[in-house]
């Protein structure tokens, strides 16, 4: 990659503002100051310095949010928050997007990335990537909402879902529960419920994957994924 590139990519400024970086010698290359912006580097075998500070180039970064209630998960809104608003703009240089979609209303798990490979993969329906929610549900879930989602269910345009695994957490005037679902339809878990006659008051997304919400992140919070959760995701 040619060397203004790579430093205007990691943040130090614009191409214009590099050539001056440049000119005054603040930039090396393995030790050696270099003027022009068009020579070439390979960060893999080549070590870059700014004012003596060696230069971390990559590519992609990973980031795991825990999307608050109230945020779009979407890297733009006209009138809503979105999860990109959250983050630190030295992250926005990178371009991250959110991989799928959580309700304004749902809070939980959130991938973001720039790695469009990775977000295709684990969004394609033909990885049935399993993902597990939290909710609250007005009423008494029941031995027979297990059964029922466990043999798939109607939604309301007909559609009829794979599998879902319902585990009752608790069951009362409000209800607490668990469901894994291997898709990800517009609202689905919401419908799910819709379909045996109840509504789901509070939903969050524990997992997705091979990746679990880190419970220390607070709604809002987030923070890289650590290389042993990034291998996971990639040799799932
Ligand atoms: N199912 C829903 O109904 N909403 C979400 O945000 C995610 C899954």
């Amino acid at each position: 990659m040619r060397l203004d590139k790579l430093l205007s990519n990691m943040g130090y400024g614009s191409r214009k503002e590099m050539k001056k970086w440049l000119k005054s010698g603040a930039v090396t290359v393995d030790g050696k100051p270099v003027k022009d912006g068009k020579q070439q580097v390979n960060t893999e075998h080549q070590t870059v310095t700014v004012n003596g500070e060696e230069v971390h180039y990559r590519e992609f970064i990973y980031l795991m949010m825990n999307k608050p209630q109230g945020v779009i998960s979407a890297t733009e809104d006209g009138l809503h928050e979105t999860v990109i608003d959250l983050i630190d703009p030295d992250y926005h240089l990178f371009e991250p997007f959110p991989v799928g979609r959580l309700d304004k209303d749902t809070e939980g798990f959130m991938l973001l990335t720039n790695d469009g490979a990775l977000a295709h993969d684990l969004l394609s329906p033909k990885k049935h990537v399993a993902k597990t929610y939290y909710a609250k549900v007005a009423g008494a879930v029941t031995q027979d909402d297990i059964e029922a989602f466990k043999n798939g269910v109607t939604l309301d345009d007909g559609y009829e879902t794979k599998p879902g695994e319902l585990v009752i957490l608790h069951s009362g005037d409000t209800s607490e529960i668990e469901l894994t679902i291997t898709e990800g339809k517009f609202h689905q878990v919401k419908r799910m419920f819709q379909s045996v006659g109840k509504e789901v008051v509070f939903l969050k997304r524990l997992s997705m994957g091979p990746l679990e919400l880190d419970p220390d992140l607070e709604p809002g919070e987030y923070r890289e994924l650590s290389e042993e959760e990034l291998l996971l995701l990639q040799n799932r």
